[in-house]
């Protein structure tokens, strides 16, 4: 089940970093370089923004990241018994190259693999179990689904190949003023379609069996974004996409990417909560009248403003996740857009499962499963259950089997109760729980996102997290929020919104 072409598609991309003929020196033009940026948001976006806005504009500009939070945003780890543990995001695809550029650069290394087990589980009883032999898996897949699951992974694969053009066009300095254009960029109309079906209407219609989507593609959609397979069919390819093998985490940590690349940047981290940007006009020395944009926020030593020529927002504007006023822009900008974002609250429990709960008569002793799915079943309360590792695997770790006590995750959309938490775990020693709002509602037809330009110089980065959510795509909207800043800095037009780039750039390789 891997994939068949990572090696070439490596080598193609550094192919990519040595023949791409732009590099750090973009060359400036007349114009001044602008003297502060400020970017809203600590989590993996604001600070990759941070990161690449340093490569683009140089070492004089300054930088200052405001977070009102831990740094790492929704990567985040909780402690239990002297070990980390990730609560937030925590797998990351080979092919997330910005990812892995990210931890090659700040010497960080990824989590030591251990073995893993996946079942699936219909609230009554596991209808799957993997088994240790790839060809019994195979097999079974091939006995019950026929080629769906090959198909699948030819379909995900044939998606994968025309989003990873985004990584050349990013290295050739081209940018987007839309999340729509930019995937149009990718994929042409066929991907703007993935935003306007669900991910069921999509595979039905490409010939995917309605068993196979409930018993297989159902679980993966719910694990990884805690809704059904009326999902979005553009996040739910990149939710399947997840479910391949070869997934990584960051030694230590995924957030630790985060405080890496806030150093690496040499921005300042202000500890303060944005409550409101205001466009202000100011005569220059060259006698036009320039926009700044004035900050006010509140940290700890009270509330504080300050003047940039360049924002980034990198939070969602939503209910629940961020309260920013934007006053003085025309047409105004709202604090909050449409559409809402979708909870899961993942629950770590030190504790032993309640192997009747899953229906299963094995020995606790031998059971080894680490991640259980679940199909969709309104009677089930849990989302997933699984078996979590430290976020930096100590040498000689084992998974532990499930007659022992250990650390359990579990996602579901509600709280859990007690009386659900004992009908699962047969006894506790600990329960962490956090409530996130973790990934927007997908519900297509999408509805025209948020631009990444709210006004001249006032980016939104996460706007991007309506095509699909995932650390990467943060990274990705950082990089094109650094180059679309500079070229709207510098009017270089000729790198924002080229049609056509797929094509054109076939030659420069
Ligand atoms: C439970 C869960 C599981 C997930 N699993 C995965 C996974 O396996 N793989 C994957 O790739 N992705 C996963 N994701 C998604 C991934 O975590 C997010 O897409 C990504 O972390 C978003 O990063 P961000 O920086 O864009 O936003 P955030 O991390 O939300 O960062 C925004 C930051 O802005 C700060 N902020 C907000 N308002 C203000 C203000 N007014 N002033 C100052 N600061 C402010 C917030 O405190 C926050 O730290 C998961 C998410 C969750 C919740
Ligand atoms: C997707 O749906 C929206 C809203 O119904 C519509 O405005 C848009 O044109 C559609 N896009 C495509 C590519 O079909
Ligand atoms: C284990 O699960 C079964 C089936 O759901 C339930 O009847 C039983 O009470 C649970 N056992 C414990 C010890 O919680």
């Amino acid at each position: 089940m891997s994939l068949r072409n990572l090696s070439v598609k490596a080598l193609l991309f550094l192919g990519i970093c040595q023949v791409g003929r732009r590099g750090l020196a973009s060359a400036p033009k007349l114009k001044e370089q602008p003297k502060k940026i400020a970017v809203i948001g600590g989590g993996i976006g604001g600070t990759a923004a941070a990161y690449f806005l340093r490569q683009e504009f140089g070492p004089s500009v300054k930088i200052d990241v405001f977070e009102a939070g831990p740094v790492g945003g929704r990567l985040a780890t909780e402690n239990i018994r002297g070990h980390d543990y990730e609560i937030g995001g925590s797998i990351i695809h080979p092919l997330n190259l910005h990812m892995k550029h990210f931890v090659d650069r700040l010497g960080l290394s990824t989590r030591a693999e251990v073995p893993s087990k996946v079942a699936i589980f219909d609230g009554k009883e596991l209808t799957f179990e993997e088994s240790d032999w790839f060809i019994v898996n195979f097999l079974r897949m091939l006995w019950r689904y026929g080629l769906n699951s090959i198909r699948m992974h030819m379909w995900v694969e044939g998606i994968l190949d025309k989003f990873m053009r985004i990584y050349q066009y990013q290295q050739f300095g081209y940018s987007f003023s839309s999340v729509e254009r930019l995937l149009h960029a990718m994929g042409g109309d066929s991907f703007l379609m993935l935003l306007n079906q669900t991910l069921e209407e999509a595979m039905l219609a490409n010939g995917f069996s309605q068993v196979f989507i409930n018993d297989i593609v159902t679980p993966i959609s719910r694990v990884n974004y805690g809704q059904s397979v009326r999902l979005s069919a553009f996040v739910g390819t990149v939710s399947l996409a997840g479910a391949n093998s070869g997934l990584w985490a960051v030694d230590g940590g995924n957030k630790r990417v985060c405080s890496g690349l806030l150093y690496n940047s040499k921005a300042e981290l202000i500890q303060a909560r944005v409550v409101s940007v205001s466009v202000k006009m100011r005569p220059s020395r060259s006698g036009t009248v320039a926009n700044f944009y004035e900050l006010n926020y509140v940290g700890d030593s009270g509330p504080a403003h300050s003047l940039y020529d360049i924002v980034i927002v990198a939070t969602p504007l939503h209910q629940g996740l961020s309260d920013i006023s934007f006053s003085g822009f025309s047409p105004p900008i709202p604090s909050h857009f449409p559409g809402r974002y979708h909870q899961t609250v993942a629950t770590l429990v030190l504790g032993r499962l309640n192997m009747s709960y899953l229906g299963s008569n094995h020995k606790p002793a031998d059971f080894v499963v680490s991640e259980i799915l679940t199909t969709d079943n309104e009677a089930l309360a849990i989302n997933s259950l699984g078996s979590l590792h430290p976020v930096h695997i100590p040498q000689g770790y084992r998974q532990p089997p499930a007659s022992e006590s250990k650390v359990w995750k579990v996602f579901s959309q509600e709280p859990l109760s007690e009386e659900q938490l004992g009908e699962i775990f047969v006894s506790r020693e600990g329960v962490w729980e956090k409530r996130w709002l973790a990934y927007p509602s997908y519900s297509p037809p999408q509805r025209r996102m948020p631009p990444f330009t709210l006004h001249d110089r006032l980016f939104y980065l996460n706007t991007i997290e309506w095509a699909a959510s995932c650390m990467e795509m943060s990274a990705i909207s950082a990089r094109n929020m650094a180059l679309l800043a500079h070229h709207r800095w510098h009017d270089q037009t000729d790198k924002i919104d080229q049609e056509d780039l797929h094509t054109r750039l076939r030659g420069e390789l």
